[in-house]
């Protein structure tokens, strides 16, 4: 969910020199593999995520919310080469509004960068359709952290952005479309990241309200990390599985290993 702007500046230079003419364009739904496994087995959601259904409720106070709908986490998991450890969870529970703060930021950054995407590759439909729709419901999320902020007296406090993003983009590849599929794979690595720590933390938070709302948002994220995933896919040449597997590790190691920084997706307190 996070990408800095200083890591956005190095994207946007980097890919000033595209020519989109060397991007195969393709239509909409062509070639769009579901990399996610979403067996029937294990499929409880019980509400289809359907790509055409918009929120019910757009409220940005999040009292007036529909209550949380259960999602099947395990494609989240799966995907994911680490779960997030006991001590993360622990400093995170006891250094919550450092974790609101940046959550804040994550909202934003997202939301930023799915609209730089929107700019430089304009030539795909489908990934104009997506990500308009992952913009606003992510300006929602930022709009609705605020307030929790304020209704918590909480003010806003700058906070530098952690490594993890960093840590990924650093892999990117340079050339297209190689580059535009790796920013598209690390965007599904920070929704389901983010989607397996706001399940972590509704579980032990000890704020009822702000609990319900993480799980209120584990609807668009598990569909936001889908959605990267088969906009990689779709729009690559070649089988992103290495690549995936690639990333796997190399989030997971940043997740697991020792971090002095507390952030939202930071690696466990060092
Ligand atoms: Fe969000
Ligand atoms: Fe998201």
């Amino acid at each position: 969910m996070t990408i800095n702007q200083q890591d956005l500046a190095t994207l946007q230079s980097t890919s000033n020199t595209i020519n989109n003419d060397s991007i195969e364009k393709k239509s909409v739904g062509e070639n769009v593999s579901q990399t996610v496994n979403n067996s029937a087995e294990t499929d409880i959601i019980e509400e289809e995520l359907s790509e055409k259904e918009l929120p019910e409720e757009d409220s940005v106070d999040i009292t007036h919310l529909r209550t949380p709908i259960k999602v099947d986490l395990s494609p989240v998991y799966n995907f994911l080469g680490a779960r997030t450890t006991q001590a993360w969870v622990d400093a995170a529970i006891e250094n919550l509004p450092i974790i609101i703060q940046d959550h804040a930021n994550c909202e934003k950054k997202a939301a930023g960068t799915a609209m730089n995407l929107i700019f430089r590759y304009e030539f795909s439909y489908d990934l104009q359709r997506k990500l308009a729709q992952l913009i606003r419901e992510e300006m929602l999320h930022y709009e609705q952290v605020l307030g929790i902020m304020n209704e918590r007296g909480q003010e806003w406090k700058y906070l530098s952005a952690g490594r993890y993003a960093k840590g990924m983009l650093k892999h990117k590849r340079t050339y297209e479309p190689a580059a535009m599929v790796d920013v598209l794979i690390i965007g599904a690595f920070i929704e389901a990241r983010s989607c397996e720590r706001f399940a972590a933390l509704a579980e032990v938070i000890d704020d009822e309200r702000l609990a319900k709302y993480y799980r209120y948002l584990l609807k668009s994220e598990s569909r936001h990390f889908e959605d990267y995933l088969a906009l990689a896919q779709s729009l690559s040449d070649e089988n992103i599985d290495e690549r995936v597997a690639f990333f796997k590790e190399v989030e997971a190691e940043l997740i697991s290993s020792p971090d002095a920084e507390l952030r939202f997706h930071s690696g466990t307190p060092a």
